[in-house]
């Protein structure tokens, strides 16, 4: 390393204390590694790219207005774009219109976003137990205090929130959660509405999988259900397009739209308009709901790879959920059994997954992981599951 003369840590940490490092964004580069069977990113899987209709699109848009496309755009977004966002929005029961939405560099931004417009130093913000790990992480940069509420099968236990009503607000994923891929029950969501409104609470709901439901009966989304219309609703096109793109996009009440599009304006002026604008030219020459069904076709299977595997090949004393839809397992591994010691067994074996710690901001969840079964083909799924089965056997002897 190159001698400078400035002590940085020093300088730094007069800023506040340094970002959580992301275990799952550490794992990644761990296990990049072809040999390697890894369930531990969210990742999409990308043979399903449609890069011949991505292609076509951003050529068009260059052949059809490059002057437009290369120059900065409006930081609220593309209109065209939040037009087809708030269209598609209300073919779920979402009533929005363009100007209720905001265009984000991937529902990341979106989350960070919204934790500078929502919550101050020191501030309590309530979270799902375990909890997306992206978003502990930007929130956790407005140095707030985290209170992980319980839930049950049915979801969070609204009950205990109750005795919350000063928390800067309430974030969840209620559909396909990441990472236990739960879903919440419809009473239990007008019930997290009406304590929304009895405590002045607000509602972050980040709702990237709605779209990748495999079976079952699809749940409205707290923005859909009356009273929802205060819920800040945060989506994106990262899990049905591809998360390269960075194009994610959040819908809240006006006043809250003026302060995120002032916040995002000093945090990167706009997104990327050229991606903005291909990704309306690809939805007007292809069907992007045809796309979905492909992507849902295709994960039903792995989904279900990842189940039959599961329960052919773990030990006894192991149990898992069975999601609906999204892209996640989660699993509780037998007692006496802990993950963190268990990455490094499994990643001799030549397979990886994120442990369960990294989802919970107030500790816990030592025996639990997380598996994705989005990015590899069946039969990778099912050698993967042999290999965490083994390397269990290897820990618990
Ligand atoms: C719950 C949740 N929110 C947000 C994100 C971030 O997605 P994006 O690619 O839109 O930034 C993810 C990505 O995995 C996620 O699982």
């Amino acid at each position: 390393m190159l001698h400078t003369g400035l002590d940085w840590n020093a300088l730094m940490a007069r800023s506040g204390p340094a970002p959580r490092a992301s275990a799952i964004r550490d794992l990644l580069s761990l296990t990049e590694r072809p040999d390697v069977i890894s369930f531990a990113g969210g990742l999409p899987a990308p043979e399903l790219f449609p890069a011949d209709g991505l292609r076509a699109a951003f050529d068009a848009v260059l052949a059809g207005d490059a002057g437009g496309a290369l120059q900065y755009g409006p930081t609220q977004g593309h209109r065209p774009l939040r037009e087809l966002v708030a269209e598609r929005l209300g073919r779920r029961g979402i009533a929005c219109a363009a100007d209720d939405v905001v265009i984000t560099t991937g529902s990341q931004q979106a989350l960070d976003l919204v934790g500078r417009v929502l919550a101050g130093r020191g501030m309590e913000v309530l979270v799902e137990s375990p909890s997306y790990v992206g978003a502990l992480q930007a929130f956790s940069a407005r140095d707030v205090t985290f209170v992980a509420c319980a839930g049950d099968d049915r979801g969070l236990r609204v009950d205990l929130l109750r005795r919350r009503p000063d928390a800067a607000f309430l974030y969840t994923v209620p559909t396909f959660q990441n990472p236990s891929g739960g879903t919440m029950a419809l009473d239990r969501r007008r019930e997290l509405l009406a304590c929304s409104r009895d405590l002045g609470l607000p509602l972050v709901e980040d709702d990237p999988y709605s779209d990748l439901r495999y079976d079952g009966e699809p749940v409205p989304a707290l923005r859909a259900l009356p009273g929802g219309e205060d819920v800040v609703h945060l989506g994106t096109f990262s899990k049905v397009l591809s998360p390269g793109l960075r194009l994610g996009w959040v819908v809240a009440p006006r006043p809250v739209t003026e302060r995120l599009v002032l916040a995002k304006q000093g945090a990167d002026l706009h997104t990327d308009e050229l991606a903005q604008r291909a990704v309306v030219r690809f939805c007007r020459d292809n069907d992007l709901e045809a796309h979905v069904r492909t992507l849902r076709a295709a994960y039903r299977e792995r989904r279900d790879a990842m189940l039959a595997a599961l329960a052919d090949l773990m030990p006894r004393g192991s149990a898992w959920t069975r999601p609906e839809g999204g892209m996640f397992v989660w699993v509780t591994l037998p007692d006496g059994v802990e993950a963190l010691p268990l990455l490094a067994a499994a990643v001799a074996r030549r397979v990886a997954f994120v442990p369960g710690t990294a989802f919970h901001a107030g500790g816990g969840g030592a025996g639990s992981l997380r598996l994705n079964f989005t990015n590899c083909p069946p039969y990778r799924i099912r050698e993967g599951v042999a290999r965490l089965a083994a390397a269990i056997d290897r820990v618990a002897a």
